[in-house]
């Protein structure tokens, strides 16, 4: 038998032996767009639950899945705010970032010291402050990308998924990761989220605000320069808040540039149908925590402008 069967076999026998132990999660979502629909879809597949919280209640949603060479179909209960049990355990917050005080509204109240809640959304702290204390965050960090209208969701690449945030995954981590392709443990999620933020606050800006394809960055060369500037700000103000932040930023964005060459971003999308964009929980937040530091971050801060402001 290979390492990799054995591997397989060890980890089907810890799920089956945890699922014995401790039931499997039921997990309410927010926000069951494209992303919430992917982290369903392999949830359902590990032998979690997933409801949809809707603010009225409806009829099941018949989700489906476009991957490379399959369609699959996934349904999903929907609850509403007056159906939800008195304390939740898990909460998949899969909205976009402006939205997210939205989404949570129709759990409060259900969420106590004892819920883990999976944040699932580009940019960072958009949950900040706004769960009870002692309650668990994991983050999950994805470069897959699923584009689509509900109820159909094209996943137009599967890649790498990390889910952290605390010392020691979950019970339910490794049953997970025998059906979610490439996901991960990542104890120390940060740096991952970092890296991610940088490319999303270089790429997803610009392609916005000049209304192009990732990959157009490449061939022009003041909007490399730019790029490069919007790095080395958000390099400098990373290496303050952690002494480990490798740096090199400007590299890193590249290779995303060269990778999803032909892609629109999302925020270049929202920008283009007059749609709030996430830029507040990216740009955003370098900016807010630059201010922290008595710093400026000027391209940023110009994107920033320029894309919130009213026309
Ligand atoms: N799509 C990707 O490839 C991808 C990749 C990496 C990261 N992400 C991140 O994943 C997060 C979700 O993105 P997505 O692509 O899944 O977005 P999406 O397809 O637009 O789905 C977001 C969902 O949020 C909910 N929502 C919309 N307006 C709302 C409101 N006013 N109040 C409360 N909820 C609202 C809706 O679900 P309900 O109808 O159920 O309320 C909607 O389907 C974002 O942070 C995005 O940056 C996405």
């Amino acid at each position: 038998m290979l390492d990799t069967e054995k591997n397989l076999l060890f980890l089907h026998y810890r799920a089956y032996y945890f699922s014995m132990t401790e039931p499997l999660p039921h997990w309410y979502l927010l926000g069951a767009g494209n992303m919430g629909t992917l982290a369903a879809w392999y949830l359902t597949r590990a032998g979690h639950t997933v409801s949809v919280v809707t603010n009225s209640p409806r009829l099941p949603l018949q989700k489906q899945l476009i991957f490379a060479n399959q369609r699959m179909s996934l349904t999903l209960p929907c609850v509403s705010p007056a159906e939800l049990p008195p304390a939740i355990k898990h909460v998949l917050v899969a909205s976009k970032t402006p939205y997210t005080d939205s989404a949570l509204q129709r759990v409060k109240g259900h969420l106590n010291n004892e819920t883990q809640v999976l944040r699932f959304q580009n940019g960072v702290g958009a949950l900040d402050g706004r769960l009870p204390s002692g309650s668990v965050m994991l983050e999950a960090i994805t470069t897959s990308a699923v584009k689509g209208q509900s109820p159909q969701h094209t996943i137009v690449a599967e890649n790498v998924t990390w889910i952290g945030g605390t010392a020691q995954p979950p019970e339910w981590f490794e049953g997970l990761q025998i059906h979610w392709p490439n996901l991960h443990w990542e104890a120390d999620i940060r740096l991952v989220q970092w890296r991610k933020l940088v490319a999303n606050a270089v790429i997803n800006p610009l392609t916005a605000f000049y209304d192009i394809p990732n990959g157009a960055l490449m061939n022009d060369p003041a909007l490399l320069d730019q790029a490069r500037t919007l790095c080395s700000e958000a390099d400098a103000l990373l290496a303050i808040l952690d002494s480990q932040w490798p740096g090199d930023s400007f590299t890193a964005v590249l290779e995303v540039i060269r990778d999803t060459a032909d892609n629109t971003s999302s925020m270049r999308a929202d920008y283009q149908r007059g749609a709030t964009t996430e830029i507040e929980a990216i740009n955003g937040w370098l900016l807010c925590q630059a201010k922290n530091q008595g710093m400026d971050l000027p391209s940023h801060r110009r994107l920033v402008e320029a894309l919130t402001s009213t026309p």
